[in-house]
Order: C-alpha cells, then sequence, then structure tokens
C-alpha cells in the first residue's frame, strides 16, 4: 500500500480546528487523539468536537481513544463520524467484541499497543482488525522523542501480519517526523502520524508531502 500521512490535530490550535483540519488538506485521514485523564495523563475533546470536525472537513477522521472502556465509548464516536476507531488493548474489556461492533456499524476497526505491550499474544486477533496500531512513545502527549526500540516491534509485527496474508494496515504514532519515518517504513510500518512534524512546519499540507515522499522511499 501507498504510505498514508495522519496528521494529529493534538498539536493544532485547539481554538481554530476548523482552520487547522482545513490547513491539511491531501492528507489521508485526520488523526484525532481522544483523552480522558484517566487512561492517560492529559484530556483532550469528546463526541461533540469530533462531530463538528466531521461537519467542517472532507478528510476521513482516525480516532485514537486513549480512554477507558473504549467498549462502552467507540460506537459513539462512529456515529459521530470517525471513519476509524482505534481503541487500546490494554484498555478493552473484550477487543474482539469491540473490534467486531466497530465494523459492523461501519468503520475501521483499529487496535493500539502502548510500548510495553508486546505483539505476539494478539497474533490470533490479527484478522478481526483493519489497523493495529505500534505506540512510538508512551501515549499522552505531542512531541516527544519516537522510542527507537520499538522499531523491532514494527519489525515482527509486519512479519505477522505478512505470514497470515492479511490486508491490515499497520500504524505508527509517536515522534515521527523528517527524521524518523524513514526507519519506520523500512520497519514495515505503511500508516504514519505525525503531529508536531505537521503542525510545527511553516506550512502542514507541504510537509505532509514531504512525509509521504520520505516514507515512499
Ligand atoms: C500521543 C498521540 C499522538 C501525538 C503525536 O499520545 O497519540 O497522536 O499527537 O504527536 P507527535 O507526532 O508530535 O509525537
Ligand atoms: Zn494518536
Amino acid at each position: 500500500m501507498a504510505p498514508q500521512i495522519n496528521p494529529s490535530i493534538l498539536s493544532a490550535d485547539f481554538a481554530r480546528l476548523a482552520d487547522e483540519a482545513r490547513a491539511v488538506e491531501g492528507a489521508d485521514w485526520l488523526h484525532i487523539d481522544v483523552m480522558d485523564n484517566h487512561f492517560v495523563p492529559n484530556l483532550t475533546l469528546g463526541v461533540p468536537v469530533v462531530e463538528s470536525l466531521r461537519r467542517a472537513t472532507d478528510i476521513p477522521l482516525d480516532l485514537h481513544l486513549m480512554i477507558e472502556d473504549p467498549d462502552r465509548w467507540a460506537p459513539q464516536y462512529i456515529e459521530a463520524g470517525a471513519g476509524s476507531v482505534t481503541f487500546h488493548v490494554e484498555a478493552a474489556a473484550a477487543p474482539v467484541r469491540l473490534a467486531r461492533e466497530i465494523r459492523a456499524k461501519g468503520a475501521r476497526a483499529s487496535m493500539a499497543l502502548k510500548p510495553a505491550t508486546p505483539v505476539e499474544p494478539y497474533e490470533d486477533l490479527l484478522p478481526e482488525l483493519d489497523m493495529l496500531l505500534i505506540m512510538t512513545v508512551e501515549p499522552g502527549f505531542g512531541g516527544q522523542a519516537f522510542l527507537d526500540i520499538m522499531l523491532p516491534k514494527i519489525r515482527r509485527a509486519r512479519q505477522l501480519i505478512d505470514r497470515h496474508g492479511l490486508e491490515l494496515w499497520l500504524q505508527v504514532d509517536g515522534g515521527v517526523s523528517a527524521a524518523t519515518i524513514e526507519r519506520c517504513a523500512e520497519a514495515g510500518a505503511d500508516v504514519f502520524v505525525a503531529g508536531s512534524a505537521v503542525y510545527g512546519a511553516q506550512d502542514p499540507a507541504e510537509a505532509v508531502r514531504e512525509l509521504r515522499k520520505q516514507a515512499a522511499g
């Protein structure tokens, strides 16, 4: 699959979200980080803001739920307009049931792994998913340094996906920039979340194009 770049609005100006979404037109998905002050030590936004963003842009919405009890809340984000919903396996009570419900409601189902969560125990779950997210920072904040020690996990995830002949997308999130995206792509990632590297740039749309070029090698 051609590499996809998903700008994270966590690094945008929250008082100007509609403009910030339009500033990255041409991006594949808009990555929206939902945090609840419990699963991670930060608080961002909820369903009403996602509904408003849905009306403000045509870019499909990639929801990253860093919240407790995603089993309960995920359906509401699909109704709000999410095209893809990522839940954390560390927080989900019933990941298979949740993935099936997300798909049944018409969105792409995705599961995220924090840095200390290994991928191997979830090999048998992969066919239930449309995307696997390997976190390359501890979730909670933008602008953190990329964790190089996650590269072997990305490689192992790619091997599992290929061994089973799955069409699962492999997303990386955290510290992805011009300095790190090539290593992620080489390890087998094909969907790249970038917050500070896009919204910290003079021209965010141009930053998206540059990152995509770099990821394609
Ligand atoms: C962190 C979030 C990321 C964050 C990435 O918990 O999941 O999506 O916005 O920001 P950067 O690209 O600046 O590391
Ligand atoms: Zn994220």
